[in-house]
């Protein structure tokens, strides 16, 4: 018998697939970020790799829409999880959380799914690089190798905008003060006028680098933040020589404007692939409403090729489980690996999930 108040203990685990969990507590974390803390209504145990995500089913004026988010929590605390969401100014679905998911409130997630994680690429030292809101999948990390007293040697470098968006301020300087094992450093880009910051200033470079995580080398490294901090990281890394099999990065919903800053850079690594293969070999990839085109080499996705020309279609899992990047084929043979995130009737009708279709031949969609 338990008191109504406690949650009964359940050893029933969580598979992947849909589940319909409620908002149980929303925290505060700084002025534009809220952590949404989630549980079943019979609790049963979260288990998933730190570092993974899920997707969010919800309905937005009538229409439904799935969003991906990393699992901030640690599976070391199993009956509950929790995604931290930023408000994005014009962010429909983030605006619409902020606004509209408090505790009670019920809805579906997807999940967990994704190859980012510290359980599929274990490694003795591992040096933690965040931009912003991408510090969630990171901090579960941080939270599972903690709680568990592993003897991973973590090196943690967040950065953010000023010492107020910091996000998780509080925990990161408690388990820094805890166990030698794990090294905090943070870089503010600036800080307003009454605020006081000791810490390093700027933006990461190379000798910043150099100078926090000397041994930098060494590690396994797990990248989470804007594209165009994941842009700058791996310019670091590859111009210091590391080995880049080592370097993992995750982030979710490019804006359109990083898709075209993107795209250029895609283009040109696109040119030099092309230029190395024979042409009988490429693909055309026709996009009919917007009348582009773009040619790819084989094993490339749909979702690619539209970057490739500046287009941007939705896109939150990656992995063939949402439907989000859901669009019509008129014509062409792909071969579609899904995780369950489009029904056989839909595929009857001809539509794919560009994220996960790869052409093999010629292909006409209608986007
Ligand atoms: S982005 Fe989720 S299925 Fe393609």
């Amino acid at each position: 018998m338990t008191a109504a108040f406690m949650n009964p203990i359940n050893t029933q685990t969580w598979t992947s697939g849909r589940h319909v969990v409620r908002c149980v507590k929303v925290i505060q974390e700084t002025e534009d970020v809220r952590t949404f803390c989630f549980s079943a209504e019979m609790p049963v145990m979260y288990f998933f790799k730190p570092g993974q995500f899920i997707t969010l089913e919800l309905e937005i004026d009538g229409q439904q829409v799935m969003r991906s988010y990393t699992i901030s929590s640690s599976p070391s605390v199993p009956y509950s999880f929790s995604v931290t969401i930023k408000r994005v100014s014009d962010g429909l679905v983030s605006n619409w959380i902020h606004d509209n998911l408090v505790e009670g409130f019920e809805l579906a997630v997807h999940g967990p799914v994704g190859e980012f994680n510290n359980i599929d690429y274990p490694a003795e030292k591992v040096l933690l690089l965040s931009g912003g809101v991408g510090i969630t999948p990171l901090m579960s990390m941080s939270r599972w190798c903690f709680d568990t007293n592993s003897a991973v040697d973590m090196a943690f470098v967040h950065s953010a905008r000023t010492p107020k968006d910091i996000i998780y301020r509080r925990e990161l300087e408690y388990m820094d003060s805890r166990i030698p094992s794990f090294n905090l450093s943070i870089i503010c880009e600036g800080y307003d006028i009454g605020e006081s910051w000791c810490g390093y200033t700027g933006y990461l470079n190379s000798n910043m680098l150099h100078l926090i995580t000397p041994d930098f080398m060494e590690r396994e490294i797990f990248c989470c933040g804007p594209a165009a901090y994941m842009s700058a990281i791996k310019t670091i890394l590859k111009e210091s020589g590391f080995p880049m099999e080592r370097y993992h990065e995750e982030s979710f919903g490019s804006s359109p404007e990083e898709v075209m800053d993107d795209a250029v850079e895609q283009a040109e690594f696109a040119q030099d692939q092309l230029n190395n293969i024979d042409e009988s070999a490429l693909h055309l990839v026709e996009f009919t409403k917007t009348g582009k085109g773009s040619q790819i080499v084989p094993g490339e996705t749909v979702h690619e090729a539209a970057a490739k020309v500046g287009l941007h279609i939705p896109k939150a899992c990656g992995m063939g489980i949402c439907g989000t990047c859901k669009v019509y084929k008129k014509s062409g043979e792909v071969v579609m690996t899904h995780n369950g995130g489009i029904t056989d009737s839909d595929v009857e009708e001809g539509y794919i999930l560009s994220c996960c279709s790869v052409p093999q031949g010629d292909v006409a969609v209608e986007y």
